[in-house]
């Protein structure tokens, strides 16, 4: 098949490419590089550098046929869109926007789109969430996500596009950016970690998370593109294991070797939850797809992955 990864150079994206294209895929990533990094594209993959939010850059697009559309761009930090609420407008959904113009001009491929936990807010007070609560954003972010989900609803009932919406809750795993301190509860705290000092904990530790591997956040988006059941619904992606934001820590710490990491709490950032978990039982009915790395497991992983690189450099 033909995949084209938006968002291709970042996190998840990046990940989403490499898998697709070891299942045998032809892959094209599209990204202006805003927050992913060019070296992060497979080499195997065809590379657009396009801004998503902007029209005339979709001439670009010019002679791509994809079979599957896998659109993960966007402004991903809740905390950036309050200061920036336009930027994340145009990135997520004036860019979602005109990828759907775009989309229906190429024949509707199927589109699997990186929704997000945000979309709840608090939920309806009770967790764990599910896709029949009341979405209440707190935070911009969720409400340019939430509107893309209506935008693409709106697309598949009038003008019979194929779309699938994914609320990821909180995505980790290796090669998370970890100079980006305002995107990614677990690399953020991870960076600190890593350099010995304190981790600054924006908000109450007592807060909880619902945090879900990359790797199974990839699978998710290849069961939902391969569903037909997912068509035209929003499905959770999270793992129901609930944690608090200070165990995570204390994990982490274990982890890499520092037992009983100091923590500074400081004020919240706008937007932020108390509480956020997940639950998955749609996505599981609809696809068979389910989590299979809870995060004790996922963080082994992290360190063991920083373990082997660090022996590579040792030994050039
Ligand atoms: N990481 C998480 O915990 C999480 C949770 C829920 C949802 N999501 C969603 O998953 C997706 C991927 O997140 P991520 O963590 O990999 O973030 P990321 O920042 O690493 O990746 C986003 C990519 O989109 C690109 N991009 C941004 N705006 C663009 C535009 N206008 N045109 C073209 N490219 C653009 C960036 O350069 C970057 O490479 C996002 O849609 C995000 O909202 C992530």
């Amino acid at each position: 098949m033909n995949i084209l990864v938006t968002g291709g150079a970042g996190f998840i994206g990046s990940h989403l490419a490499r898998r697709a294209l070891a299942l045998g895929h032809a892959v094209t990533v599209v990204d202006n590089l805003s927050t992913g990094y060019r070296a992060q594209v497979p080499d195997a993959a065809d590379f657009v550098y396009a801004d998503l939010g902007n029209p005339t850059h979709y001439l670009r697009m010019r002679g791509l046929a994809p079979d599957v559309i896998f659109h993960l761009a966007a402004q991903s930090s809740g905390w950036i869109s309050m200061d920036a609420p336009i930027r994340d407008l145009d990135d997520n959904l004036r860019a979602t926007v005109l990828l759907t113009e775009w989309a229906l001009s190429v024949g509707s491929p199927r589109l699997v789109f990186a929704s997000t936990e945000s979309v709840y807010g608090e939920g309806e007070g009770r967790a764990p969430f599910d896709e029949d609560m009341l979405p209440r954003p707190r935070s911009f972010y969720g409400c340019s996500k939430l509107a893309c989900e209506h935008y693409l609803r709106v697309a598949h009932r009038e003008l019979g596009l194929a779309p699938t919406s994914l609320r990821l809750f909180s995505v980790y795993g290796p090669r998370q950016d970890l100079a980006n301190m305002r995107q990614g509860i677990l690399s953020i705290y991870l960076s600190y970690v890593l350099r010995g000092e304190p981790v600054t904990v924006k908000g109450p530790a007592e807060r909880v998370r619902d945090l879900v591997i990359v790797d199974d956040v990839v699978e998710a988006f290849l069961a939902a593109a391969a569903a037909p059941a997912t068509i035209g619904r929003e499905l959770n992606v999270c793992t129901g294991e609930a944690v608090t934001v200070g165990d995570m820590i204390r994990r982490l710490g274990r982890a890499f070797g520092r037992d009983d990491h100091p923590i500074a709490v400081e004020a919240g950032t706008p937007g932020d939850v108390f509480l956020s978990i997940g639950d998955h039982a749609r996505m599981t009915a609809a696809t068979g797809w389910r989590p299979t790395v809870l995060l004790d497991d996922g963080i082994r992983r992290i360190a063991d992955a920083f373990a082997a690189a660090r022996d590579v450099r040792r030994s050039a």
